[in-house]
């Protein structure tokens, strides 16, 4: 596609400004908000999405003047900025900042805050129009949204709307989830609530639906008969980096597995949906969550495997274990490392295994689903030379160097038939350069237009934890004993691999990025 075509293709797409709104962001001393949300708004602002009636009210415990807010975040931005900062539409955008000082379980300060907002609806022209970000520790979740519904502060009427997004970790097992979806929902409509993966706010990941459902030649062979198995890996460089005592209590799967993974497999495996409408993806979602094939905790024993890394070397340094991580028990059982095997017992899948792993201090930061299929039969190769043919693999690469592969076999030139394996290679930034972004933007722009397509609805969320609370009731009930078991800057425990040549199979290798 020439770069005239594609500046047509985004022309006819544009987006309008979302409609006049206040982002009000609890927690919003914290980090999310200095790196992640802050940068993400003013994208919007560059980008002409949001509306010039537009205004975010910082709520924290720390005590801080508005001044203080703006030049606080006028720092920060300059740090974390995805492109440089314009000084002329950050001066107007900073101008839009208030705070407001408060503890979240205080009445008070929801009286406080309803007199700022109608301050800031006069002065900002925001029009009653609220989205509440709760980037704060998840213990407050349920009591700021009853303090909400106390105060009046969730009630949608004279055509206003009050929508609430709520910041992972979604509840702690399926127990906690639950009760934490009963609580918010005693307050606010299914249609006021955004749960957000961040995971969703990826372009690669929201490609995968276009490049199943927008493409003719995929979806024929999207199924059994064509697909052998399927490996999705989220691997991370980086280790648990001074969030140790957040990680003792959460581990891989809670962390990553029940929520970013299965987004991913939910994408890569659900039937195509009747519309882009948020409930019908959000149906097809949650009717292939329920078709995982639930483990009994005899499964747990052979389709699993946990790790936590020892001592290793990252990038030519010496790294601690886990277990000498500030803020870990010296003999903690906590995962760092999960791989798994899951079946989807349906027409569609019957027979092919889906394999899945992350963790954390591995060789390398890659994200990426690899779709092996099925080999042909080899008995026109028999009189060559060639005694395994190579398997042809779909990779789609969401992070880094975004973009999709396919690998197939060719003949290697010479007077023997010879096959090597060889790659068609499509890279995001060849095509549409590289766009600089936080992941929230599309997140926040959504939120603000009221489309919930990629926010996760109360049962998908709940279905998750009933695929992982298995797992974690036999890895609870049977602490590990060979923990360290992988070297820091290695690919995962040795176990993982078995799990695949139990099957005949291997980890795709992924070459250093
Ligand atoms: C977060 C996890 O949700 O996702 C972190 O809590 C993890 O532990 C992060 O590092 C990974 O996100 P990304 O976008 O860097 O792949």
């Amino acid at each position: 596609m020439t770069d005239a075509n594609i500046n047509n293709l985004t022309n006819e797409l544009l987006d309008q400004p979302a409609p006049p709104c206040v982002m009000v962001i609890f927690g919003a001393a914290g980090d999310l908000t200095k790196r992640l949300l802050i940068p993400a708004l003013y994208n919007l602002a560059r980008a002409g999405l949001l509306p010039k009636e537009f205004a975010v009210v910082g709520v924290a415990r720390a005590q801080m003047s508005n001044d203080e807010f703006r030049a606080k975040l006028s720092q920060d931005i300059q740090k974390f900025a995805t492109v440089p900062v314009d000084a002329q539409l950050w001066e107007k955008f900073q101008q839009r900042l208030y705070y407001l000082a408060g503890e979240f379980e205080d009445t008070n300060t929801y009286s406080d805050l309803e007199n700022l907002l109608a301050h800031v609806d006069q002065e900002a022209g925001t029009q009653g129009n609220y989205l509440y970000y709760l980037a704060t520790s998840p213990n407050f979740f349920s009591n700021i949204i009853w303090q909400l519904g106390a105060s009046g502060l969730s009630r949608e009427e004279h055509g206003h709307w009050r929508r609430v997004i709520i910041e992972k970790p979604f509840g702690h097992d399926l127990d906690s989830a639950r009760a934490l979806n009963k609580n918010i929902s005693s307050v606010l409509a299914e249609n006021q609530i955004y749960r957000i993966d961040h995971y969703l706010g990826k372009e690669t990941v929201q490609n995968i639906l276009v490049f199943r459902f927008g493409n003719g030649l995929y979806e024929p062979i999207w199924n059994h008969r064509y697909i052998d198995h399927i490996q999705i890996t989220v691997a991370e460089k980086v280790g648990v980096e001074g969030r140790g005592g957040f990680y003792e209590g959460t581990g891989a799967v809670r962390d990553m597995v029940q929520n970013h993974l299965f987004q991913l497999l939910s994408m890569i495996a659900m039937e195509p949906p009747v519309s882009f409408e948020a409930d019908a993806v959000r149906d097809e979602k949650s009717k292939l969550l329920k078709s995982i094939q639930p483990l009994t905790p005899e499964d747990v024993l052979t389709h699993t495997v946990r790790g936590q890394y020892g001592k290793g070397t990252i990038d030519g340094s010496t790294v601690p274990g886990y277990r000498s991580e500030p803020r870990v028990a010296p003999d903690s059982t906590t995962e760092t490392y999960a791989a798994l095997k899951l079946n989807i017992d349906n027409w569609r899948w019957a027979g092919v295994p889906f394999y899945l792993r992350t963790g954390k201090h591995l060789t390398q930061r890659v994200t990426e689903v690899a779709i092996q299929f099925k080999r042909v039969p080899s008995l026109l190769f028999r009189q060559t030379s060639i005694d395994c043919l190579t398997p042809n693999f779909l990779v789609l690469r969401i992070q880094p160097n975004e973009g999709i592969s396919f690998q197939f076999g060719a003949k290697i030139p010479g007077p023997t038939v010879r096959m090597g394996a060889v790659e068609m290679d499509f890279c995001y930034a060849d095509y549409f350069g590289a766009t600089p972004s936080t992941g929230y933007e599309t997140l926040l722009y959504d939120c603000m237009i009221g489309d919930a397509t990629l926010f996760q609805r109360a049962d998908n969320v709940e279905l998750g934890w009933s695929v992982v609370t298995p797992i974690l009731d036999v890895w609870k009930a049977l602490p590990p004993r060979n923990f360290p078991n992988y070297a820091a800057g290695s690919w995962g425990p040795k176990e993982a691999d078995e799990l695949l040549a139990r099957d005949g199979r291997q980890w795709r290798a992924i070459a250093e990025g």
